[in-house]
């Protein structure tokens, strides 16, 4: 079986890990799922100190990320204070734009995929914050997510329209517009935001967008509500949302979430 093959390749990896640790042996061939099940568990203890991560509640924070990605982990305020370092050094190394060149790729492909209609009507929507630009500048002065989130220092920030473009969704940005569908800024900042954030947009290179919205003053309801009322107008109005790309579950959950979503990593805040 495929499965029995695979688990041998795994513990033969795993062999080979203990091995050149000297730790212990094990036998690689397992004859019971129950044999296989007492190898592996204190294989995974073993290797737990090579993962050079800090940790929270003995949870590694690489363990925490995926489980914020994977969106299991919901509804946090701020990103755990031993994981600080962690998260800063995802961001600021290569992995964020590893991980976000993944994304990108897959939605290229996506596009590439397409029987495009042509017909003007066909949009996809883009998230501004940790989706068209990043706030790393900002973020970076604020534990990257470790300390709870302050919207008047944020919208302040904001408010210069000096966040640089994430590259990659750039990429996505410009294919878009070549081939016809209209990309759509849905942003939960407040209206107040809007010149700021157009000019912020289109210093770092994005132009030509059908509409940029943002959350009107009197709006109380969550994030995935007012996407989605806003993505419901849109279809409502004739168009088609062949897209929608966003670093928040929020972005991309909610009915109609658009014929295909994307999740962009952000491992520093969580907006429900
Ligand atoms: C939020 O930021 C503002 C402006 O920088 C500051 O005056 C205020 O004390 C901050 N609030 C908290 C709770 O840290
Ligand atoms: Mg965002």
């Amino acid at each position: 079986m495929a499965m029995a093959r695979t688990m041998t390749l795994l513990l033969v990896a795993a062999a080979l890990v203990v091995t050149s640790c000297g730790a212990w042996k094990v036998n690689i061939r397992m004859p019971t799922v129950a044999a296989m099940d007492d190898a592996m568990a204190p294989l995974i203890h073993a290797l737990r100190p090579l993962l050079g991560s800090g940790r929270h509640a003995g949870v590694p924070c690489d363990s925490w990320r995926l489980g914020v990605e994977a969106y299991n982990v919901r509804d946090w305020k701020a990103v755990p204070a031993s994981c600080e370092d962690y998260v800063g050094h995802y961001m600021l190394g290569s992995h964020y734009r590893r991980d976000s060149k993944v994304v990108i790729d897959q939605a290229i492909a996506y596009v590439d995929s397409l029987k495009l209609a042509g017909n003007g009507k066909e949009v996809w929507v883009f998230d501004v914050d940790e989706t068209t630009v990043s706030n790393l500048p900002y973020y970076a002065k604020h534990g990257f997510g470790a300390t709870p989130f302050n919207v008047t220092s944020f919208n302040a920030y904001a408010q210069e329209g000096s966040a640089p473009a994430l590259p990659e969704t750039r990429r996505l940005y410009n294919k878009l517009l070549s081939v016809g569908i209209k990309p759509v800024i849905l942003t939960g900042r407040a209206e107040y935001l809007r010149a700021s954030t157009a000019t912020n947009l289109r210093r770092q290179g994005y132009s030509g967008w059908m509409t940029l919205l943002l959350k009107a003053p009197g709006f109380k309801g969550s994030s995935l509500a007012f996407k989605s009322s806003e993505r419901q107008k849109l279809q409502d109005a004739g168009y088609i949302i062949v897209g929608n790309i966003g670093d928040q579950w929020s972005d991309i959950l909610g009915a109609p979430e658009g014929a295909r979503t994307f999740k962009l990593p952000d491992p520093m805040y969580y907006i429900g």
